[in-house]
Parts: C-alpha cells; sequence; structure tokens
C-alpha cells in the first residue's frame, strides 16, 4: 500500500482518512498546509464532535469540541487546556502528517511509520476505552434492573 496519497482542499479543517485507516484533519493556514493526526492527546478522541468540526481561530489555532484545548496550528504544539484535565498528555500536542506537495488546491500527504505506529496504539486506546463503557453500562444496566428500575432511569444517570 502507497503510503502517500493526495486530497483536494474544500475546507479548513478538512477530515479525510488516509492509508491505514488513519484520520487525518488537514488545516490550510494562509498559503501553507498542515496535517495531523485526527486525535486529540486529552482522551484520545477524535478533534471533531458529532456535532461539529473542530473550531479554528484566526489565529490559526485548532480547538478540540470535547473539551476546547487549543493546540497551533502551525506546530501541533498544545496552548490550553480549555476544560480538558490531562495536562501531561495534552503536552505531547497533536502528531503531524508530513505535506509532501501542496499546489494551492491539491495536498498530498505521506503517512510515515510513525504515524502508522502511533495511530495503532491510540486505536487500541480507543478500543479498551469503549470497552470498558460498554462493561460498565452493561453492569449499571444490570443493577438498575435488579433494583426494578426502568430503562428510564438509567438513561438519566
Ligand atoms: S478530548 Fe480533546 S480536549 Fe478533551
Amino acid at each position: 500500500m502507497s503510503n502517500t496519497f493526495t486530497v483536494s482542499l474544500n475546507g479548513s479543517p478538512q477530515l479525510v482518512t488516509g492509508p491505514h485507516d488513519v484520520p487525518v484533519v488537514i488545516l490550510k493556514l494562509g498559503d501553507a498546509v498542515q496535517a495531523y493526526l485526527n486525535n486529540c492527546p486529552d482522551e484520545h478522541l477524535p478533534l471533531e464532535t458529532d456535532d461539529a468540526l473542530p473550531a479554528v481561530n484566526s489565529r490559526g489555532e485548532i480547538f478540540c469540541g470535547h473539551h476546547q484545548a487549543s493546540f497551533d496550528g502551525c506546530s501541533g504544539c498544545f496552548l490550553r487546556p480549555g476544560t480538558a484535565r490531562h495536562i501531561d498528555r495534552l503536552r505531547e500536542g497533536l502528531i503531524s502528517i508530513p505535506v509532501v506537495e501542496f499546489n494551492g488546491q491539491d495536498v498530498t500527504l505521506q503517512i510515515t511509520p510513525d504515524v502508522v505506529t502511533a495511530w495503532d496504539r491510540i486505536r487500541r486506546i480507543r478500543f479498551r476505552k469503549s470497552f470498558g463503557r460498554g462493561v460498565r453500562g452493561a453492569v449499571r444496566h444490570q443493577l438498575a434492573r435488579l433494583a426494578g428500575k426502568g430503562p428510564a432511569h438509567i438513561l438519566n444517570r
């Protein structure tokens, strides 16, 4: 599988999926383009939410939609935590994806082995977290059922 891929820009930020299923967020900042693994190091969630793309302000700072931690769009460096709690993780910043070529419309990116390794690690973390949530949810459901409480009560927690 080729590790480079080309995307036609149609917005900023733009979310795409590269080789190895790597999720990528692309930012157009003035005449330049930057790309990052679409992962917020706070909770290892995508930077977007179900409702909205990550926000980018006029200074080129990108904000995670979950707790509004911000990162410098040019470097990926952590700026401010918003309401996020894992400052040590946030300091790792965003993981950069090299831009091979940009002609003003199309951008060619390279998914390096380091990015693939990082994505594999993050994917495992996300899987463990979702599995944990699933088990906790199932246990809560069973406990509520045994206590004679209905699903509405569970959902309202
Ligand atoms: S998950 Fe991004 S700020 Fe918390």
